[in-house]
């Protein structure tokens, strides 16, 4: 295809303001599947990205669309997630293109993710399109939008297109505007091959799979091909393009994106951002390539079931050929036996890859409390990155510990500005700014991640019933007081229960673990004390009671069938809990306690 008849886009939008609706559209439009094949949201494949209504993985679509001119072109649509745990995926994706549609909802208006995703985009000197959405929706309000986009975003809105995804209409001038608004790729078919290694993930069938961006050059079957900064050789075995089905091609050139597979076994040779070239001509430019965002929440994730460790390794390594964010490397637990220390991108991407060991992989999984990367200054001058509080150094080698704050965009309708400043309070923030765009109130606050990382989320859409969008990123390091508080049950410390936390909480949140924690472990035949401790000190406890009666013991005499019964049902109910010492605690208690109502 000619440069000039090609067109890479995305689409930037918040979550829920139309952006898959609006791909199918242009799926549809331009006939890239047949209705039988049209399921909806083609796009989010994946079984859990359908469920939860969010898009994980970035997919790229190839539509062939002939324009009022006559011409056809080819448009490449690339997907990217709209969730803040993801930003990093947008960067890329958005790099591999030279345009993006700015989707807002016109009965919402702008949103704390439409502006983080917008300002990537611009970032990428990307030409932008904006797209009123759900015109057809009679709270829309498209003059009250454009106005806002041009006053919050700062982009010019007066030629808006104003569509419905979900009628169509207005559809056909998206696709006249993805044509005659956006610029064309350039790129020099006759240079040494280079392109951008965009994104990687493992196909049951055709092994790791490599989605390029050609910048100068052509790619095609039987080529060695380089990366460059992997130091990586490979014999490309076919190249393609998703339509959204898989379809081999002959080459590709400058400006196109497609798929290359090349009997890659180690996803670690395909790093997102890598430049790709000819091996016996290779370019002499290697691309900037962009930063991979590192992992900022870790936790520990257990099997329940021991024998399933070499299982849950397997599941890891698979999973991670899908998602080079996530990190995992082996860790013990006095309490939990073997198992994995994991890095996530944030808690939405923890939640995920957990919910996807368990039922994809089958396993059942014990998930410690998530913790941010502290980093503790020691009095000897040396430095450590903590990833588990159990790793805490003792406090008398401690100088001082720095922990990452961040910088939070939060928008909403003003009536429920107390709640989230309050909110905001609670968790240590500092307000750094706070405007209006008509009703709707944006609020700055650099907060401890720490203080966020857990339920943060979950609480600002309560307190504001759902209306307040947010995102985030990490500013810097600061220092902190912050110590390591133990859970003592049954006087014995439980490592995956210790968290590290802000002197000032400790006492608070010691009560309230203590609390959760009589609640969430069963009676036993004894008494069991559960207390909280910082050092040697304890700082709150309670005690859960003993149990009268063996459960059986109402069966004297009784049929032994019945007996049987009872004994296997309480067996049953122990696979979901986990022995220490004398004590049963049931898996989910480790998530459970450290949620704060
Ligand atoms: P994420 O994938 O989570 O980022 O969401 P999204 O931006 O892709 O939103 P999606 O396309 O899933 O749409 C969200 C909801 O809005 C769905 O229930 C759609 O049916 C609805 N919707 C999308 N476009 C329109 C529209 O033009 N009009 C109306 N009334 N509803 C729409």
């Amino acid at each position: 295809t000619p440069l000039k008849n090609i067109r890479n886009f995305s689409i930037v939008a918040h979550i829920d303001h139309g952006k898959s609706t609006l791909a199918d559209r242009l799926i549809q439009f331009t006939g890239g599947l047949t209705v039988r094949e049209m399921k909806s949201q083609v796009l989010d494949s994946m079984e859990l990205e359908r469920e939860r209504g969010i898009t994980i993985k970035a997919q790229t679509v190839r539509l062939n669309y002939t324009a009022k001119d006559g011409e056809t072109y080819v448009l490449n649509l690339i997907d990217t997630p709209g969730h803040v745990d993801f930003t990093y995926e947008v960067s890329r994706s958005l790099s591999a293109c030279e345009g993006a549609l700015l989707v807002v909802d016109a009965s919402q208006g702008v949103e704390a993710q439409t502006l983080a995703n917008v300002y990537q985009a611009i970032d990428v000197d990307l030409e932008i399109v904006p797209v009123l959405n759900k015109v057809d929706l009679p709270a829309a309000d498209v003059d009250r939008v454009k106005a806002q986009i041009e006053d919050v975003i700062g982009i010019d809105s007066s030629e808006a297109l104003e569509i419905s995804a979900k009628t169509g209409v207005g559809v056909d001038e998206v696709l006249e505007a993805i044509v005659t608004r956006l610029p064309a790729p350039s790129g020099d078919a006759e240079a040494p091959l280079k392109a951008l290694l965009v994104d990687s993930w493992y196909d049951a069938y055709l092994g790791v799979v490599v989605l390029v961006r050609v910048i100068d050059g052509t790619m095609k079957k039987g080529m060695r091909i380089r990366m460059m900064g992997a130091e990586a050789v490979y014999t490309i075995d076919q190249v393609g393009v998703s339509t959204p089905k898989k379809t081999p091609v002959a080459e590709l050139g400058p400006g196109e994106i497609g798929y290359l597979t090349a009997s890659i076994k180690e996803v670690a040779d395909t790093s997102v951002g890598d430049t790709i070239t000819d091996d016996r001509r290779p370019t002499t430019e290697i691309l900037s390539g962009f930063k991979p965002s590192v992992p900022v929440v870790f936790c520990g994730i257990f099997p329940v079931d021991a024998n399933d460790f070499e299982d849950l390794r397997a599941a890891m390594g698979k999973l991670r050929l899908n998602d080079a964010s996530f990190e995992f490397e082996m860790e013990t637990s006095a309490a939990l036996g073997f198992g994995f220390r994991c890095g996530f991108l944030g808690l939405l991407h923890l939640e995920i890859i957990r919910e996807r060991l368990e039922r994809e992989f089958n396993l059942d999984l014990i998930t410690t409390a998530p913790s941010v990367v502290y980093n503790i200054h020691q009095t000897d001058g040396s430095m450590v990155e903590l990833h588990n509080p159990a790793d805490m150094p003792d406090p008398v080698r401690i100088d001082h510990i720095e922990e990452p704050w961040i910088k939070a965009t939060i928008m909403a309708p003003d009536e429920y500005l107390g709640g989230i400043l309050k909110l905001c309070e609670e968790r240590r923030g500092i307000q750094q700014n706070l405007t209006y765009a008509g009703t709707r109130a944006m609020l700055v606050y650099e907060l401890p991640l720490n203080e966020v990382v857990f339920d943060f989320y979950d609480r600002l859409k309560s307190v504001s019933q759902g209306y307040a969008s947010f995102d985030y990123q990490i500013t810097d390091y600061r220092p902190g007081n912050l110590v390591k508080m133990q859970v003592l049950v049954n006087d014995e410390p439980v490592d995956a229960l210790s968290i590290v936390v802000h002197s000032d909480k400790a006492q608070n949140r010691g009560r309230a673990m203590c609390e959760k924690l009589k609640d969430l472990i069963p009676r036993h035949m004894f008494k069991i004390p559960i207390q909280a401790a910082i050092g040697g000190r304890v700082i709150a406890r309670e005690t859960i009671s003993a149990m009268r009666k063996d459960v059986t013991a109402k069966c004297y005499g009784g049929d032994a069938s019945r007996k049987r019964k009872l004994l296997d049902k309480q067996k049953a109910g122990k696979k979901k809990m986990r022995q220490f010492g004398r004590v049963e605690i049931p898996q989910e208690a480790f998530i459970k306690a450290l949620k704060i109502d």
